[in-house]
C-alpha cells in the first residue's frame, strides 16, 4: 500500500490508529471546551486538510467550517515573519469564538501572523488546534493550545504534510529519508 512513498520513510512516527486515537481524544476535549459555544474552525490550507476533516468528524458539538490559504515566500523570508494571505475566511468572526487548526507550529511566524490577524477582528476567543508540534524550532512565542503529537526536530511528511507538494496523501506520519530532500 502506498509503496512508493513509504519507501521514501526513514521511519513511521505515528500510524494510522495512532493518529486516529488522539484525535479522538483532543476532539473529546474540544467539544468539552466549547459546549453551547458554537465555534468557527478554521483549518489553514493545505497541510491541516486531512488533520481538520477527522478532527470535525469526530467532534460532536455544533461548530461551522471556514478555511484560509498563507503564502510563505520560501525559508529565507518566512523566518523574517513575512507571510502573506491568499485566500481570506469567508464571513465575519466579530463575537464568535474561533479554533484555529494547523498541521504543524514549527517557528511559529505563521501563527503568530494569523492569530495577530485575526485578533484585530475582535473574536470572542481565540484558540489553536495543531496535529504536531516542533518546539525545538519555534523563533517566536506562540503556542498550540491543544496538540495530538509533539515532535523533534525532523522532516516529517505525510497525513497532510508535504515536502515539494507530495506526500500529503499518506495515511500515516514519517520521517523523510535525507536523501529524499538532498538530492
Ligand atoms: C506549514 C504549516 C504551517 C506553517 C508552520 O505551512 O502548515 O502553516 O508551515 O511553520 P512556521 O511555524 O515555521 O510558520 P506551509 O507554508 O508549508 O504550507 P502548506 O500548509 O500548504 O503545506
Amino acid at each position: 500500500m502506498k509503496n512508493e512513498m513509504l519507501n521514501d520513510l526513514e521511519k513511521v512516527l505515528f500510524d494510522e490508529a495512532q493518529i486516529a486515537e488522539r484525535i479522538a481524544k483532543v476532539a473529546t476535549e474540544i467539544d468539552r471546551d466549547y459546549a453551547g459555544k458554537k465555534p468557527i474552525m478554521i483549518a489553514v490550507l493545505k497541510g491541516s486538510v486531512m488533520f481538520y476533516t477527522d478532527l470535525m468528524k469526530k467532534m460532536n458539538i455544533m461548530a461551522e467550517m471556514d478555511f484560509m490559504a498563507i503564502s510563505s515566500y520560501g525559508n529565507e523570508t518566512k523566518s523574517s515573519g513575512e507571510v502573506k494571505m491568499i485566500k481570506d475566511l469567508d464571513r465575519c468572526i466579530e463575537g464568535r469564538h474561533i479554533v484555529i487548526v494547523e498541521d504543524i507550529v514549527d517557528t511559529g511566524y505563521t501563527l503568530n501572523y494569523l492569530k495577530a490577524t485575526l485578533s484585530t477582528r475582535n473574536p470572542a476567543s481565540i484558540k489553536v488546534c495543531s496535529l504536531l508540534n516542533k518546539k525545538e524550532r519555534r523563533e517566536v512565542n506562540v503556542e498550540p493550545d491543544y496538540v495530538c503529537f509533539e515532535v523533534g526536530n525532523e522532516f516529517v511528511v505525510g497525513y497532510g504534510l508535504d515536502y515539494a507538494q507530495f506526500y500529503r496523501n499518506l495515511p500515516v506520519i514519517g520521517v523523510l529519508k535525507k536523501e529524499v530532500y538532498s538530492l
